[in-house]
């Protein structure tokens, strides 16, 4: 029987476009543990017009169009190509993805005023339409609330005074999803597979785990000044242990500042991990352990960088 101490894991940093993830052999990968850019939210609409000349295009347009109903028309084709950008990526992950492998994918709506309405962009609901027209099979999902958000008066600060008068209030996005999706069957092991068995949870975990809505406080979002939207590590802890075992491999397309690889580190699982922004690298580095040398014999970091 092999003990789950004498795993050592192996974990890569990919520079780089997750569209394509040719460094990646179809069928290699236990489970995907993510959360992407989320379209319609501003801070990330300067990486999906660099990442796509057409979003780009119809964006300058929208700018001068003076035809409401020509500028409601770009803000749709805008946001349908945000969503077709992020399923090549789930495209990506399918391929990699073996037979019974899972992906979690963390993803808020959006709520925006433009062209001067406030409205919802249902992102999980485009992400489970694509995932589904992929082939991937839609599991239940889990709605993460964070007990941080405030109620909000049409879209802008708190609630104020007139916020108690029906109908014009709206309703407050306060939980994100984590989709849960699975390439065909469910995972096959040997009788009494030593390594699931040691990565089995508890009774107490399994109950407060595999319920619909978690309530987990939200992480810091600014590491040295500079804003960044990374998930707290309660979030791929849990979904490392419930759907992969010691030794599995997890890939995270968005890596951002690699909290999903830092926790699969702990958990013995290896991992690979994408992220197109450099500048990102050195907080990446600090995470895993390397930038303060606390690489053990347990572990080793490689970075790639891949060629423009
Ligand atoms: C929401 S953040 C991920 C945060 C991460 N979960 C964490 O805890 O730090 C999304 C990340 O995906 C990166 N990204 C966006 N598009 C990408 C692509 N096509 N390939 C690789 N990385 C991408 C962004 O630069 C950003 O760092």
């Amino acid at each position: 029987m092999i003990a789950s101490t004498e795993i050592k894991t192996v974990h890569k940093i990919i520079i780089g476009d997750s569209r394509r993830m040719e460094e990646l052999e179809d069928e290699s990968v236990h489970l995907v543990v993510t959360s992407p850019p989320y379209p319609m939210i501003e801070m990330w609409d300067k990486l999906f017009r660099m990442l796509d000349e057409r979003i780009d295009k119809i964006w300058t347009k929208m700018e001068v169009e003076s035809s409401r109903k020509l500028r409601e028309r770009y803000v749709k084709e805008i946001y349908n190509l945000m969503h077709e950008n992020l399923a090549e990526v789930w495209k990506e992950c399918y391929r990699v993805l073996i037979d019974g492998g899972i992906a979690c994918i963390n993803i808020g709506d959006a709520t925006r005023s433009i062209n001067g309405m406030f409205r919802l962009f249902p992102n999980h609901s485009k992400v489970i339409e694509h995932c589904e027209s992929i082939g991937f099979v839609t599991l239940p999902y889990i709605l993460w609330k964070k007990p941080t958000n405030k109620p909000k008066y049409k879209g802008k600060g708190a609630f104020l005074g007139s916020g108690f008068l029906p109908p014009n209030a709206y309703v407050t996005l306060d939980c994100e999803f984590i989709l849960i999706f699975r390439k065909g069957e469910p995972r096959k092991f040997e009788p009494h597979d030593p390594l699931r068995y040691a990565s089995a949870y508890t009774k107490e975990e399994r109950d407060r785990w595999f319920t619909q809505i978690w309530e987990i406080t939200g992480t810091k979002q600014t590491i040295e000044e500079r804003r960044v939207a990374s998930f707290p590590e309660e979030i791929p802890y849990r979904l490392i242990r419930m759907f992969s075992i010691i030794g599995d491999t997890v890939l995270d397309p968005f890596l951002g500042t690699g909290t999903t690889m830092k926790v699969a580190i702990e958990l013995k699982r290896n991992s690979i991990g994408y992220e197109i922004d450099e500048t990102l690298l050195p907080i990446i580095k600090e995470k895993v352990g390397i930038t303060q040398k606390l690489l053990t014999s347990d572990y080793s970091v490689e970075i790639f960088k891949r060629r423009p």
